[in-house]
């Protein structure tokens, strides 16, 4: 089943892109209205595609009318629906807790006095989860889009959601950025958030087929891991940050997925993705500057054939790169307040490149943020007349993955050969059984001896990124061109 992932959509002031919402419960106007989005969602459905929200559970904007309400006086009905507290002294905040995105995690409010917590912007102050009415308004909404029969959500920053009652102080720890200069002990990742999930996920299960995936946003795949329960009382799937973290090499992600999988309960099940709307895109993390796209193939191999879920990001299927925007042009908070550090998220977040026309295909007025200057060649239409188009071979792999049920519920084992440079991993099905073989390096791979043969066999290459080696069989003793990827298939004895 394939789903489509929008990222907030409801009525914003737009501090962060959309991720401080003013309204749960209604489509912005820059966007449409609540008909064109049932239109959008009636027509994906026509499509056999799945819709998932994005839902910030964890903050409203500041011009939320609770927030208003809020910060009105001390003792307003929804005063409680956020955290205020006094300082610690005269013009000093309650603790120190940072924000994920610029200094203190706590905003002073000259009318009332008191400072509120807000884990990212100003902007976006945080949901009390405590307050059992805030807990229910916000749950309300989920309610609400599962009712006009949307497949499920996102949740932002689901780690998030509550904070240690007493306010502890972080223990501090070495890190390049002052945010990272604290082990968030007390301020993420509380065990009070499962009870939350929990009570979600047993709302989703009244919606067959519904499903939540967790921006579970930590450097530690256990945390992470933790949000999926027994695999099936809390989240369906959860954002492993790792695998956006690891650099290029076959041990590294050998480990990686080795891990994830180790972590993930019996019942649970993967998820995996490379590049999202907070990052540098992968092709310029991972690649290699005149690499020809070699890198992004192989990862892409990866991706699709590991066991789990892909998540793929807009454009990674042409390799559009990370766009320099330039200073005036900036829209993200933290690439402003940062410049010229390359900590912004503007570079991923360029339009579509649809076409080689003008604004790529992709508005007929000046977008919001400009259109990346690789769009004459880096676009949809130009690939799909192109031969051995890298949207080619993404449309390639997920019609390999559809067609063979061990990438898609097989079992993963891994091979040796990460030491060397090959991550290299065998899919088992109950019917049939993939190889995957991916060469890091830019060397030709070649094994000799024991370790030379692959189990089993023959194999013949579904999928090479070697055009002309399809259909043919592994030769004897392991060979790759440089930076090649493979797929595999077992052929069975009768075939033989
Ligand atoms: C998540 C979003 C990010 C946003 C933040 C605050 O990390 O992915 O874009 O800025 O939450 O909502």
């Amino acid at each position: 089943m394939d789903a489509i992932w929008l990222t907030p959509i409801y009525p914003s002031p737009l501090a962060d892109y959309g991720y401080d919402v003013s309204d749960y419960t209604a489509i912005d106007p820059i966007y449409g209205n609540m008909d064109d989005f049932e239109e959008l969602l009636y027509e994906c459905h026509q499509r056999g595609l799945k819709v998932i929200l994005d839902m910030v559970l964890n903050h409203t904007s500041s011009e939320h009318a609770w927030f208003k309400e809020s910060r009105s006086s001390r003792d307003n009905p929804k005063r409680d629906f956020y955290i205020w507290r006094d300082g610690r002294a005269p013009g000093k905040p309650p603790n120190h807790w940072l924000s994920v995105m610029e200094g203190s995690a706590w905003t002073l409010d000259e009318g009332t006095g008191q400072y509120y917590y807000r884990a990212f912007l100003p902007e976006q102050p945080d949901i009390n989860w405590r307050n059992p009415e805030a807990r229910r308004a916000m749950l309300d909404a989920c309610r609400f889009w599962l009712d006009k029969g949307v497949d499920g959500f996102r949740l932002d920053v689901v780690n998030y959601l509550h904070e240690d009652e007493q306010l502890r102080d972080n223990p501090r720890k070495i890190g390049i950025r002052p945010y990272e200069m604290q082990k968030h002990v007390y301020d993420r990742c509380q065990p009070e958030d499962h009870d939350v999930v929990r009570e979600l996920r047993s709302i989703l299960d009244e919606y067959p087929g519904a499903m939540m995936v967790g921006e579970t946003y930590t450097d530690d795949p256990a945390e992470a891991a933790a949000y999926l329960g027994d695999g099936t009382d809390e989240l369906h799937l959860a954002f492993n940050f790792d695998f956006a973290m690891t650099k290029w090499s076959a041990g590294r992600f050998q480990r990686s997925v080795g891990r994830w999988e180790e972590l993930i309960p019996e019942a649970g099940w993967p998820a995996y993705f490379l590049s999202n709307h907070d990052m540098p895109r992968h092709v310029n993390r991972l690649g290699r500057i005149g690499d020809k796209g070699v890198r992004a193939r192989v990862a892409a191999v990866m991706l699709l054939t590991l066991r789990g879920t892909p998540f793929l990001y807009y454009g990674e299927e042409i390799g559009m790169p990370s766009s320099s925007v330039p200073r005036k042009r900036l829209r993200d908070p933290v690439g402003i307040r940062f410049w010229p550090l390359p900590v912004g998220r503007d570079c991923a977040r360029t339009p579509m490149q649809w076409n080689s026309g003008a604004y790529a295909g992709f508005s007929r007025v000046e977008p919001w943020l400009p259109v990346d200057k690789s769009y004459k060649k880096v676009n949809v239409e130009t690939q799909i007349r192109e031969q051995n188009s890298l949207l080619g071979f993404y449309r390639r792999l997920l019609r390999l993955r559809k067609e063979k049920p061990a990438l898609q519920v097989g079992k993963y084992r891994a091979l040796p050969g990460s030491d060397m440079g090959m991550f290299a991993y065998f899919r088992e099905g109950e019917e049939d059984r993939i190889a995957v073989l991916l060469n890091f390096t830019n060397r030709p791979f070649t094994l000799n001896g024991k370790a030379a043969r692959i189990e089993g066999g023959p194999w013949r290459i579904l999928l090479s990124t070697y055009p002309g080696k399809e259909g043919g069989f592994l030769p004897d003793g392991i060979i790759l061109d440089p930076g090649e990827a493979i797929i595999m298939e077992e052929i069975k004895e009768l075939e033989k």
